[in-house]
């Protein structure tokens, strides 16, 4: 089939990428000129495992192409993925003016049926939106769908999640755009959901925030258990055995970040007000969410007693592993709260540090783990990467000023680093050792 993408962001080039291997053509637009000529040259504007080589081998085998304007790509597909980003405003609410834009510009040139498909995170009734916006531009009588198709990609896992998705949901409105959608994701072997456009907006939005809630929820839980010297890991895996509960999302840590939670959870509070109501479940969440870097901070300096003169090697910056994704990450927070209490910061992330740029002020950033200890009165691991699970503890703790650990993913295993000679401070893990 002949599609197309507007939009070459995480959503928009992973979406892309993977359809053009499942032997489609796909045209891409992005009116970012500088990503496009990268992507042009083979490079890739953010890190994503798999990626590189999905792009390399569409436009290698000229499945992929870059189209020079939105009118281009109207031209060429029948089917046209909206992938553009949609901001927080600064109340919370989505931000869809670059929607809009794609919008008038699909309608202008469209000549012929297309179907137009948001696959952007949008609030409920933005299908509605297009489809009016687009009837006033569009000359009379040339038909055309608008359909709903979120995404559940995680970023670092996104191709993965993309060719193997839990499910797929179809929002649509007419037989034909049915049909359309169904024959083009034939290919990915996961359940159907066939809705009405607004349900599958709404699923969108749920998912997301009914996960940020399990986070927030197993965070909260997991202070409890600081408080009373239990461990919320084992709380995690007797919950999570229940099959309604489920152990995916009960990891407690240092709160979510990125792209994603933090947007969605405030438009989709945002949505209720709109609506005429309150999602307070919801704000819960993201007060919890928030109130976890601050907590974080609070368990260093009482393991620390003071941070002022402290030297505090920061292990991952990222919001998460297997991205250089800085967006929203809590590790912004906290290492701005160290240093404002008068803590040294040194940090390193295999990845991230190539955009920390600004982002992270009068932070030394190292080479290694290693370089990074040096020195240190503490590490505190704020990301999973895999490469900081297996370290050598003893090279570390000659490096150290003083041996300790304060792990915010809760990693190692506090009795071997005990062992080691390591003070271990988990989350939800028991108290704090003063
Ligand atoms: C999230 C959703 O998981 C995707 O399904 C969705 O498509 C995507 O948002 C989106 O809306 O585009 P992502 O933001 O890439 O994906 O990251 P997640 O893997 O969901 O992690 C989000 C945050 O929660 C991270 O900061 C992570 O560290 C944190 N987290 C996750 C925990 O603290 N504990 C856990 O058990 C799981």
């Amino acid at each position: 089939m002949d599609i197309s993408i507007i939009g070459t962001g995480h959503v928009g080039l992973v979406t892309g990428a993977c359809f053009a291997d499942l032997g489609n053509r796909v045209m891409m637009v992005d009116d970012d000129r500088r990503k496009i000529a990268l992507l042009k040259r083979g490079g890739m504007p953010f890190y994503e495992p798999g990626l590189e080589e999905l792009v390399r081998r569409g436009v290698a085998q000229r499945r992929i192409r870059f189209a020079a304007s939105i009118k281009d790509a109207v031209d060429h597909s029948l089917i046209i993925f909206i992938c553009v980003g949609t901001p927080a405003r600064p109340n919370g609410e989505a931000d869809l003016s670059a929607v809009e834009r794609v919008c008038h510009a699909i309608a202008k040139s469209l000549r012929a049926y297309r179907l137009l498909v948001e696959k952007s995170t949008v609030p409920v009734e933005t299908g509605e939106w297009i489809t009016r916006t687009c009837q006033l531009t569009i000359r009379r009588g040339v038909p055309f769908d608008v359909a709903s198709n979120p995404e559940f990609l995680r970023e670092g896992q996104a191709v993965q999640d993309f060719l193997h998705p839990d499910r797929i949901v179809l929002g649509v409105e007419s037989t034909r755009a049915k049909s359309l959608l169904l024959e083009l994701y034939k290919p990915i072997k996961s359940p159907v959901i066939v809705t009405d456009v607004k349900s599958a907006e709404l699923i969108k939005h749920a998912s997301n925030s009914f996960l940020a809630v399990k986070l927030s929820f197993i965070n909260t839980v997991a202070r409890l258990c600081e408080q009373v010297g239990a461990d919320v890991v084992k709380v995690a895996e007797g919950m999570g055995l229940d099959r309604r509960i489920g152990r995916a999302f009960l990891d407690a840590g240092v709160g979510y970040g990125g792209s994603c939670f933090p947007k969605d959870v405030a438009a989709f509070i945002r949505i209720a007000e709109k609506l005429g109501g309150d999602f307070q479940l919801l704000k819960a969440a993201a007060r919890v969410n928030d109130e976890q870097r601050r907590h974080f901070v609070t368990r260093v300096r009482e393991t620390l007693w003071n941070l002022n003169h402290k030297t505090i090697g920061v292990l991952g910056l990222a919001f998460k592993p297997d991205t250089d994704d800085l967006r929203e990450a809590p590790s912004i927070d906290i290492v701005r709260m160290f240093q404002e209490e008068g803590a040294q910061v040194r940090a390193f992330d295999p990845k991230a540090m190539a955009h920390a740029d600004g982002v992270f002020p009068g932070v030394a950033f190292c080479k290694d783990v290693y370089e990074t200890a040096r020195g240190a009165d503490c590490l505190v691991l704020l990301t999973e990467w895999n490469e900081f699970k297996e370290l050598d503890f003893a090279r570390l703790k000659k490096l150290m000023r003083h041996p300790t650990v304060i792990d915010g993913r809760n990693v190692y295993d506090p009795g071997a680093l005990r062992r080691l000679g390591f003070r271990y401070v988990g989350t939800g893990r028991g108290h704090a050792p003063h």
